[in-house]
């Protein structure tokens, strides 16, 4: 395949195309045209969009796009710095500060001078650390851990969010006015299943592109594999799309395709239970119950490329059950981030 994808970023080279990016969605135009506004101000963008539905990418083209691109980016990935450390890894520490803190050390905040700084699942810092994100929002001011100086930088606050945030206010776990100022502009991001007319266009790319890289020639997919795609809910969106191209790139079969989207039909399983002797009920559903909730937790894992942490809030339990369905309770022990 000689197809050649690329924007001549040399940082961001991996960047897609706008075509590819934006597709032809009403709700990826709003994306497209609000990222350009944004490009062209300084003023904070947030980001909101299910897991995999391309923020990360959106940061990076308004990055490059704005006066700053020429200016290395500072990324901050909220939930994976632990909560004790976030707050001197963003602001920085004095000196003595607190044990172990040898040296004065500069944080991301101050290191984005003059560029953008790109908080990623910002809904994941704790009340503390939003109020000293609050003041720099507001006069761009902000103090060491363990400082009694003023400090001022100049840097453009890009947030992402894949949980809703209102919501979040609602509950009192993120603060409203932090809220206003972190979404002067804000980017939607629709879930795949929403523009799924962009699906052609997204498969030619990432088959080109795994072609290309991984140096193996592909058939185009049969019209029954798309329209199995296309009816398909993609819970993990173009991030689980990807995954699945790639191995199909890889195995050259696109039975994986369908395995993944349709795995084992669960009611054959069903129909095979002989009811014609005594049945123990309580022990049958059981049974079932587990099978259907480790293929679920399979699924979601995969989506959300192995995350556990993403997995257990995309399912709505606890990261420590998680971690018991999928017998890793062990790891729990002295576990501060992934
Ligand atoms: N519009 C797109 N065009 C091409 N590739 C895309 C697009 N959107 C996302 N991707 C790909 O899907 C994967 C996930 O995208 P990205 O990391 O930007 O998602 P995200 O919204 O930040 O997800 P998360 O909330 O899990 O961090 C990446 O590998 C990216 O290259
Ligand atoms: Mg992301």
């Amino acid at each position: 395949m000689s197809k050649v994808y690329g924007n001549g970023m040399s940082d961001f080279s991996r960047l897609p195309p706008d075509e590819v990016v934006f597709g032809t969605s009403g709700e990826m135009s709003l994306a497209r045209a609000n990222l350009q506004l944004a490009a062209r101000s300084d003023v904070p963008v947030l980001l909101q969009g299910e897991s995999g539905t391309g923020k990360d990418i959106l940061a990076r083209l308004l990055h490059a796009r704005s006066s700053r691109g020429h200016q290395p980016w500072v990324k901050v990935m909220c939930p994976a710095i632990p909560h004790s450390l976030i707050e001197s890894e963003l602001f920085g520490h004095e000196r003595g500060a607190f044990t172990g803190a040898n040296c004065t050390k500069r944080g991301r905040v101050e290191l984005a001078h003059g560029s953008t700084l790109f908080l990623d699942e910002v809904g994941g810092l704790d009340l503390a650390v939003q109020a000293k994100l609050l003041q720099l929002l507001q006069d761009g001011s902000f103090t060491r851990v363990g400082g009694q100086e003023t400090l001022r930088v100049q840097i453009r606050i890009v947030s992402s969010a894949n949980v809703n945030l209102r919501r979040k206010t609602d509950e009192g776990s993120f603060r409203l006015d932090l809220l206003y100022r972190l979404n002067a502009i804000t980017i939607n991001l629709p879930p795949l299943r929403n523009r799924i007319h962009d699906l052609p266009v997204l498969i030619d790319y990432f088959l080109h592109r795994y072609s290309d890289s991984l140096q193996r020639a592909v058939r185009p997919l049969s019209s029954q594999t798309l329209t199995q795609m296309r009816r398909f809910s993609w819970p993990g969106n173009i991030r689980q799309l990807e995954n699945l191209i790639r191995s199909y790139v890889v195995i050259g079969d696109e039975d994986v395709l369908r395995a993944d989207m349709f795995p084992e039909a669960e009611p054959d399983e069903f129909t095979q239970i002989d009811l014609a002797q005594p049945v123990c009920l309580k022990q049958i559903t059981k049974s079932m119950t587990a099978k259907l909730e480790q293929e679920i937790i399979r699924r979601v894992l995969e989506a959300q490329g192995g995350s556990r942490r993403k997995t257990a809030r995309w399912l709505n339990i606890s990261y420590r059950s998680l971690l018991y369905k999928l017998g890793e309770a062990h790891s729990l022990d002295g576990i501060k981030t992934e």
